[in-house]
């Protein structure tokens, strides 16, 4: 699978080969990142342009070109304080941008977007997240972090806990782990399950599904307790979000529950998800995860653009 020159849109442009080799690509830069760096993309300059508000995303993309000798321009405001303020349309922003750098990282909070800027770029565009849509390189780095801590993917049970209609996060882990024999244990209130398309594409794929509004039944056969916040910015209204505030937990007293060699996941940024107690869980690896996401960064970044 050669990702040279390619945009990076969505997950449907990985398979399980594609895959295991940007995870041996993250493993290499790993070493990397403690060698204290290198100049591979000497000469290359990376745009982060972010609508959305972003901590890991942007900085992580920011802190992967650095560590590989890249530059980078940011502008963590587009909506605000770019032409788009002055009515130029994100088709000529994609025009000009492209003039000067090698490589686009994009969020934009409508699904599709990101696709309308590659259309009009003459350089790669990575999505950083396009609404409900997609968030590819935080599935990857969620995957390969599972792939890391368990020693392979297949025959892994993932959970995923919390507002499964609206997270793209949960939506693009469902679209790479599909190609590997995962079972998968939704656990969502009915109101916010895992769109159904989605589920008919994971048994199409043979994968076991079951879907549950029971975190306290479900979590003992989990190896992997993919926590997710409700995604309060995609609600109509703050009413509408406060009934599902605080529906799933995770504790000190719930993780009794759980196997001894279980994960705990979280793409962040938590709300309550999570107690703060759990941080010092041997089982939490949400902020290796976030590391983890520099090298998988690297990694893609390198294969673009070599
Ligand atoms: N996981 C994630 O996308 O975090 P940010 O919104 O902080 O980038």
């Amino acid at each position: 699978m050669n990702f040279q020159g390619q945009h990076i849109l969505s997950t449907a442009q990985f398979d399980s080969e594609g895959m295991l080799s940007l995870f041996e690509e993250a493993k290499k830069m790993e070493k990397i990142m403690i060698d204290g760096g290198s100049d591979i993309l000497d000469g290359k300059i990376l745009a982060t342009l972010f609508f959305e508000p972003s901590t890991r995303t942007r900085f992580s993309f920011e802190s992967a070109m650095n560590r590989l000798g890249g530059r980078v321009i940011s502008n963590a405001d587009m909506m605000a304080t770019s032409s788009l303020k002055k009515k130029e349309s994100l088709e000529d922003t994609a025009k000009t941008v492209s003039q000067m750098v090698d490589v686009i990282v994009m969020r934009h909070p409508e699904s599709g977007s990101v696709d309308k800027m590659a259309q009009n770029s003459d350089v790669p565009v990575i999505n950083a997240g396009d609404g409900p849509n997609q968030h590819p390189t935080q599935a990857l780095l969620d995957v390969y972090t599972v792939w890391k801590e368990r020693g392979g993917l297949d025959g892994v049970t993932i959970g995923m806990v919390g507002d499964l209609r609206n997270g793209r996060v949960p939506h693009s882990q469902c679209d790479l782990l599909k190609h590997f024999n995962v079972k998968f244990v939704l656990v969502s209130p009915d109101e916010l399950a895992m769109p159904s398309d989605i589920v008919s594409e994971l048994k199409h794929f043979n994968c076991e599904v079951v879907e549950s509004n029971d975190l306290v039944k479900s979590l003992p056969e989990m190896d992997v307790i993919g926590m997710t916040r409700v995604q309060m910015e995609r609600f109509e209204s703050e009413e509408e979000y406060k009934k599902y505030e605080g529906v799933y937990v995770l504790d000190p007293e719930l993780m009794k529950k759980a196997k001894e060699d279980a994960i705990i996941l979280h793409p962040l940024p938590r709300v309550d998800e999570i107690a703060v107690e759990l941080d010092s869980d041997p089982r939490s690896k949400y902020f290796e995860q976030v590391g983890n996401g520099v090298a998988i960064r690297m990694a893609l970044l390198k294969k673009v653009l070599e």
